[in-house]
Parts: structure tokens; sequence; C-alpha cells
């Protein structure tokens, strides 16, 4: 596999080395709130289409970076395109989000399928290859899953929100919850090396939802997994760094960061970052965390919120991004105030 260049300022970071002004990129930079974004959009049938079909997801890629010099490019995807490639029913209700066949029983979980991974990668792959090859040389490429709890919440509740259904399997059906845990994390680690061999140069873990969980169920479901997928990965892509992003994770952050193995963690909005700091070794890069609404807001406020976030870690290398991902109701404008501020302009 294709050496990673550590002169990129976003791998220098995850290597482990401060820089000043930190590398900038957002949760969810791509999206509806740039026009360009939207135009692109309505060429795909639907959702799945978008993200299936490799210029057009390259192109989406591309987009934010081109129009503000971002220090990162993450893959055009989303998290459920996992089980998608393993055969699940998968689906997005336009203008609504994710809509799948709820996962009850162990009929459904054989629609996981780790065979197909091999023959279903392929747009996946494409993806990444075009992107690779029209990125600037200073600007990383990030690929990603979603993590087995979070995947595990969308596949067993069928859509988002409070994820009833997941949280009363898991302890009224544990042994079908911890093999739904179980397959999902074998097939991210497959999933994630093939990403790191078609051109991604970090690799990214989302676990949104990993703070419904109190302390004993997040080792078990968060930590666990996240850990076992890691040492997998990284046996066969050990210069790619990884990062993990355990939404809502609070007081179990150190412990998340200390014991998977990760190279970088991104923090919520919510997490005091001197706290963090203190719980997570040096080596570990941290990423985040301006609040979403400060972004959409914009002005004075926002510049102020992200110049107190960029000192409170200065000296432990940080990756600056957003706490949770960009709003469809963003002005891009803000976005390039934002850049302009943190690179000193
Ligand atoms: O720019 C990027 O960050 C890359 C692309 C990306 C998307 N989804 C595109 C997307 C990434 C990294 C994701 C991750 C993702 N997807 C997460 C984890 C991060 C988080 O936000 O917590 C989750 C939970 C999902 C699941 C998902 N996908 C939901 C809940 C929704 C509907 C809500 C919404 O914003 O519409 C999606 C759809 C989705 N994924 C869109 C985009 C740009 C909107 C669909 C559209 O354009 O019509």
């Amino acid at each position: 596999m294709e050496a990673v260049a550590a002169t990129k300022p976003l791998l220098e970071v995850l290597n482990g080395v401060p820089r000043s002004p930190p590398p900038i990129w957002l949760m969810r930079q791509a999206g509806r709130y740039l026009p360009e974004y939207r135009a692109l959009r309505a060429k795909a049938r639907d959702f799945l289409a978008f993200c299936t079909t490799p210029e057009l997801a390259a192109e989406a890629t591309l987009q934010p970076v081109r129009r503000f010099g971002l220090d990162a490019a993450i893959l055009f995807s989303d998290i459920l395109i996992l089980p998608f490639v393993l055969g699940y029913p998968v689906g997005f209700a336009e203008g609504v989000g994710p809509r799948l066949e709820p996962l009850t029983d162990r009929a459904h979980l054989a629609l996981l399928d780790p065979a197909r991974i091999e023959a279903s990668f392929e747009p996946v792959g494409a993806s990444i290859r075009e992107v690779h090859g029209a990125l600037p040389p200073n600007v990383a490429l990030i690929g990603f899953t979603g993590a087995p709890f979070t995947l595990a919440c969308y596949l067993i509740d069928g859509q988002g929100g409070a994820f009833p259904r997941a949280r009363r399997m898991m302890r009224e059906e544990p042994a079908l919850f911890a093999d739904v845990i179980e397959r999902l994390a074998e097939t991210a680690i497959p999933y994630l090396v093939r990403q790191a061999e078609a051109g991604a140069e970090a690799l990214m873990l989302f676990d949104s939802w990993a703070g419904l969980l109190p302390p004993s169920l997040f080792e078990r479901f968060v930590i666990r997994p996240t850990a076992h997928i890691v040492s997998g990965v990284k046996a066969r892509a050990p210069r790619h760094p990884m990062i993990g992003f355990a939404r809502g994770a609070g007081t179990m952050v150190g412990p998340y960061a200390t014991k998977t193995g990760l190279d970088g963690v991104g923090l919520d909005t919510a997490t005091d970052l001197l706290l963090a700091r203190a719980s997570i070794a040096r080596r570990i890069a941290l990423q985040g965390n301006l609040d979403p609404y400060a972004l959409l807001t914009g002005g004075a406020a926002m510049i102020e919120e992200a110049r107190a976030i960029v000192t409170a870690l200065a000296g432990h290398p940080h990756i600056f991004n957003l706490g949770h991902g960009v709003l469809p109701e963003t002005p891009p404008e803000h976005v390039a105030a934002l850049v302009a501020a943190l690179r000193g302009a």
C-alpha cells in the first residue's frame, strides 16, 4: 500500500505534532448549504444513487475544498453505505432521513453479508481514486464509516430518533444485539482497509449516538468494538491514522481516547476542552469543537468562540472542526470568514 505523506498538515497533527494555525475541516462540509451541492444533487435520482455514482460523489467531496481551501476532504458518502454495501435494505426518504427495514431477528442479521464487500465496494473505491487524483497536494482525504453502535441504532429502529428498539434489544435480547455489533465491527475492518487501499489517507469512525449509553454499556458497545476495529485496520494499514467521534461521550471521552488506540478523537460541542485535554494523552490529536449554531450565526461572536477553542488547545495536536455537522441553513460566507480568521487573515 502507498505510504502516506506526512507533510500534509492534517496528517502531521494526527502523528502527534501540533501546528499553528491548526488544520481545518468541518463535519458535513459537503451538503445542502452549498448552492453548487444542490445543483449537483439534482442530477441524481436519489441520495443513494448520488453516493454511489463516483463522478457525483467525487465532485461533492471536492466542492467545499475548492471553495474554502480546507485542509481535508471527507469522502462524500454516508455512514449507512456500509450496511448498503453488505446487502441490507437501506433507503433515504427525500428531505427526511434514513429509512431501513428494522432489524428484529437473525434472518435480518444474515442480510448483513460480509461476503458482499468484495463485489459491492467498487463505487466507493472509484470515488476515492477519483478524489485522490484531483486533490491539492496539501489536502488529506478522509475515508469513514459508521461505528457499530450507531449503525446498530439505525438498523434496529429503522430510522433516526431516540432509538427505543435498539435500547430495548441490548437489554432484552443481549445475544442478538452483541452479534449485530460484532458483525458491524468485523465488516468495518475490510471496508476501511479498502478505502485506505483506494487512496484514503486517514480513516474516521462516526459514533453519533454513543452518548445514549451508560458507562458500562459504553465500554462494551463503543470502546470495545472501536478498539477491535482500530487494531484490525492497523494490522493491514498501519500508517493510516484513525479518528473516532463518539458524540455525547461526556466523561467517557478519556477512556474512549485511551483504550481504543485511536490517533485522534473528535470532541462534541458540549465538551469542556480543558477537562478533555487533561484526561487525554498528548500523543492523541483532539478535533473540534465549534458549536454549529455559532457558525450559522457568524459574526464576531463566532470568531471569538473559534479563537477560544484554538487557545484552549494550544500546544496539543489540534484539528479545528465543529462539534457536530454544518447545519443546512448555514450561509457559506460564514465558513469562509471562519477559515480566514483562523488562518490569521
Ligand atoms: O461532508 C461530509 O461530512 C461527508 C458526507 C457525510 C454525509 N453523512 C452526507 C449526508 C457524512 C460523513 C455523513 C455521516 C452521517 N450520516 C452521520 C454521522 C455524523 C452525524 O451527523 O452525526 C449520520 C448519523 C448519518 C445518517 C444520516 N444521513 C442522516 C441522519 C441523514 C438525514 C439528515 C440530513 O441531514 O438530511 C443523512 C442524509 C445525508 N447524509 C445528507 C448528506 C449530505 C443529506 C441528504 C441530501 O442531500 O438529500
